[in-house]
């Protein structure tokens, strides 16, 4: 087969692949907000600036998530994201419950896995300064005393 009649074949083939999937059904809600997180204004900018779009029932989703493969992505995280962690739903869980998601918040931003490294390629305003860090920080350890 020449090369122009493999193209031929192949580009409609793709094309059709492309716009199958955009039929795939795609989860994209908001839920209501019930129990949204009480944080220090300084703590809550950041966790808004850098965490709700997957971590909220308040996600801005994007034009490109309307655009499969895309959305589906995207929407992966943003379930995922929530099933773990949900500041809109925060003042339902128990005290404990705080406790334990505050210190895996802490873990993650300590090690720079959270915002997700795909995130930060679109969104290079919710990367975490070390300023944000060490404000994040003194709101879950008061008791240690970081000084941003
Ligand atoms: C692009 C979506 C996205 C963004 C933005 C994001 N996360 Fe996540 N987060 C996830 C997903 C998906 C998971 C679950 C899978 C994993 O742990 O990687 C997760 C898991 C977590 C967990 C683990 C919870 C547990 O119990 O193990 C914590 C803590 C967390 N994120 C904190 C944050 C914080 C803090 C921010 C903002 C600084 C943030 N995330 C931004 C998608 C995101």
């Amino acid at each position: 087969m020449t090369k122009s009649k493999l193209i031929k074949i192949t580009v409609p083939v793709l094309i059709a692949i492309f716009a199958g999937i955009q039929f795939i059904p795609v989860e994209k809600t908001n839920p209501p907000v019930t129990g949204d997180i009480d944080a220090p204004p300084a703590v809550s900018s950041i966790l808004k600036r850098a965490c709700y779009d997957c971590h909220s029932n308040e996600t801005k989703w994007p034009w490109y998530s309307k655009i499969a493969p895309v959305s589906l992505l995207i929407a992966n995280d943003v379930n995922e994201g929530r099933e773990y962690l949900n500041f809109s739903i925060w003042k339902d869980l128990s005290e404990e419950g705080h406790q334990s998601i505050k210190m895996a918040i802490l873990e993650k931003i300590s090690k720079g896995e959270m915002p997700l490294p795909q995130y930060k390629l679109a969104h290079p305003e919710a990367k975490l300064t070390d300023y944000d860090k060490k404000i994040i920080k003194q709101w879950i350890e008061p008791e240690k005393g970081v000084r941003p």
